[in-house]
């Protein structure tokens, strides 16, 4: 049986890439993930016993651990989600940013070409390294300026999309110098179950049933592009099975909505499925505060690419996706509750006495 190296698989997209992978695959998965605060292996809770889901806790940027998985597993493919990726830490604290998107994914790069080198004519050709990325790279949008292609120029504006850039121009740069057979997405803001409630639609889930402020930075009206979790692990398939070799994709579902309006319609979602005792609207407990540093303003996605060559489309509107993600909120507190807890920490402690 085949197998493919999955970095960054028990993350919030990772692992929903990986438990949709096995459902819907035939290759064995090995999982490389560091378990850093972002990584729960409670996300892949279901996939205990599976003999084709091999989990191994590691640092991409730890050049033996990958050289020796790859000798003994000998994957067909590499999907590198493996990143820090909280604008908002990248900018309290740059270095672990510049250490895993940048150092990580260069030592995992070099590690790539050693074993890749070293495979059969057949195998050389149909392996492939795919660098997961992000529309952040490209910059901040003027509200009429047309949505990113894949040509737009790079313009990142934070610690964390500057070091994703660096990583999708070594990626680039594998392929023309050295021939790796590389693919790189550029997807637009994810949404879905097992996002940690650092970011913006689990946070407000959270925070609304939890009684808090809903933090609004500056005038809420920055734009962001939404896509369904699981739309995007499905753009990654198609682009594994087809995409051309060195060439990037964008991934979006034309869902640019301000960050007031997501707020405003997460808050109507729950008023409905999970009203507040005093019959107020969740609204009530919004809040403005401070800007974020160098906030950018919009980032909109053009899929045309990837639609017209990949045929790859989103199955979820904005409006169908966001109604079960708070669903699935609302069905599994206690994950969001170990994960606010630190209560998976201590199970990761005991589990590997780290
Ligand atoms: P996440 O922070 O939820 O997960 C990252 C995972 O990588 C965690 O499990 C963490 O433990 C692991 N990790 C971190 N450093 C590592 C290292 N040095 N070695 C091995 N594993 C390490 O992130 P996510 O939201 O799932 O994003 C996954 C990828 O997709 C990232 O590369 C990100 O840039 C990209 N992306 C994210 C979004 C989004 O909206 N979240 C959008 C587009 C692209
Ligand atoms: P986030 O989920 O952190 O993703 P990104 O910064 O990668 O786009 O933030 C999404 C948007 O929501 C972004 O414009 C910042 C804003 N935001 C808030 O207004 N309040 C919050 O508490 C958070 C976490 C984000």
């Amino acid at each position: 049986m085949s197998t493919i190296l999955v970095t960054g698989g028990a993350g919030f997209i990772g692992s929903n890439f990986v438990l949709d992978w096995i459902a819907l695959e035939n290759d064995s998965v090995v999982n490389l993930d560091k378990l850093t605060y972002a990584g729960n292996l409670q996300n892949l809770a279901s996939l205990k016993g599976n003999s084709r889901h091999t989990f191994v806790r590691g640092d991409i940027g730890d050049a033996e651990l990958v050289a020796k998985l790859l000798t003994e597993h000998r994957p067909r493919a590499i999907v590198n989600f493996a990143a820090e990726s909280h604008v908002d830490r990248s900018i309290h604290g740059p270095a672990e940013f510049i250490q895993t998107n940048i150092v990580g994914a260069f030592t995992l790069l070099e590690a790539t070409r050693a074993y890749w080198n070293g495979l059969d004519d057949a195998a050389k050709k149909a392996f492939r390294f795919l660098h997961v990325s992000t529309d952040e790279v490209y910059g901040s949008l003027a509200p009429t300026d047309p949505a990113f292609t894949e040509t737009k120029q790079y313009e990142p504006n934070s610690p964390y999309s500057a070091s994703k850039a660096a990583s999708d121009h070594l990626v680039r740069a594998y392929h023309h110098t050295y021939g790796l057979p590389v693919l790189t997405t550029n997807c637009s803001n994810n949404y879905g179950p097992y996002h940690f409630p650092e970011k913006l639609i689990p946070l407000v889930i959270h925070n609304a049933l939890a009684g808090k402020p809903l933090p609004i930075y500056g005038d809420g009206q920055q734009v962001r592009d939404w896509l369904y979790v699981k739309d995007h692990a499905s753009a990654i398939r198609r682009v594994l099975q087809a995409g051309g070799v060195g060439e990037t994709y964008n991934v979006g579902g034309w869902n640019e909505k301000p960050n007031l309006d997501v707020v405003h319609t997460l808050c109507a979602i729950l008023d409905e499925l999970s009203p507040r005792a005093d019959g107020k609207s969740y609204k009530e407990q919004i809040t403005y505060v401070t800007d974020r540093p160098g906030h950018d303003r919009r980032y909109a996605i053009d899929a045309t690419k990837i639609n017209r060559e990949l045929g790859w489309k989103p199955a979820e509107t904005f409006e169908t996706g966001i109604r079960k993600t708070v669903q699935w909120y609302l069905d599994n507190q206690e994950w969001v509750t170990n994960v606010t807890s630190g209560a998976y920490k201590e199970w990761v402690q005991t589990q590997y006495r780290a």
